[in-house]
């Protein structure tokens, strides 16, 4: 049941929040848009040293990929795997707009969807899954042990659920994580957020690495 999943993604988003939001109180620092946002914003890189750091993945070209290869740009990265029904497709689809209505700035910035799938993300099952989408959208997967590693590092969810009949499906964490061109964490994009407000926070991020 469609609308059973998407109860099942936003309680997971949700988690997801919470974990944001617990150690955004820790680190004394919060994620906010609108009114007054700047100034807190502008404090918040230095402090985020919870998330990210070093990762070795394997890309749809087989072409080993570390944190080092996506730095000096600013990165939007996802989480997810090929044979997600509705939240994936969804999200790569309007990572492919965003990177369209960006135009050439789109050169700029990386787009990554890192599976959580490894078992059934194959390097070309991921060749072939991204060819439906924006070609320039770095498709990762690796071990198991390599995407522990990652998660742990930038702190996404992700669950093995089997189904009634065999087979098993993906919980994740559905945002998209926003990171500047070192590598920090800043932001994220929510699932369905509308390109109203995505595409400013994606402007912001490549204006921010111009500047610094
Ligand atoms: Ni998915």
């Amino acid at each position: 049941m469609i609308w059973l999943r998407r109860i099942r993604y936003a309680l997971w988003g949700a988690v997801g929040i919470a974990g944001f939001l617990a150690m955004a109180i820790m680190l004394g620092w919060w994620t906010v848009d609108g009114p007054g946002a700047r100034a807190i914003r502008n404090a918040a890189p230095a402090s985020i040293t919870e998330i990210g750091g070093p990762f070795t993945m394997t890309d749809q070209r087989g072409r080993t990929i570390t944190d080092q290869d996506i730095r000096g740009k600013p990165t939007m990265m996802f989480f997810g795997f090929t044979s997600c029904p509705d939240v994936c497709p969804t999200t790569l689809s309007d990572m492919t707009g965003w990177l369209e209505a960006l135009g050439p700035a789109s050169e700029k910035i990386n787009a990554v969807f890192v599976s959580v799938d490894p078992e059934r993300d194959t390097v070309e099952q991921m060749a072939r899954y991204l060819s439906l989408f924006d070609p320039r959208i770095l498709g990762l997967t690796g071990t198991p042990a390599q995407l522990e590693q990652m998660a742990r590092n930038y702190r996404f969810y992700y669950r093995r659920v089997p189904l009634d009949g065999g087979g098993y499906t993906m919980d994740h964490t559905a945002m998209v994580y926003l990171l500047d061109r070192d590598g920090r964490f800043t932001s994220t994009i929510d699932y369905h957020e509308n390109r109203q407000t995505a595409l400013p926070k994606l402007r912001r991020l490549l204006g921010a690495g111009s500047a610094g």
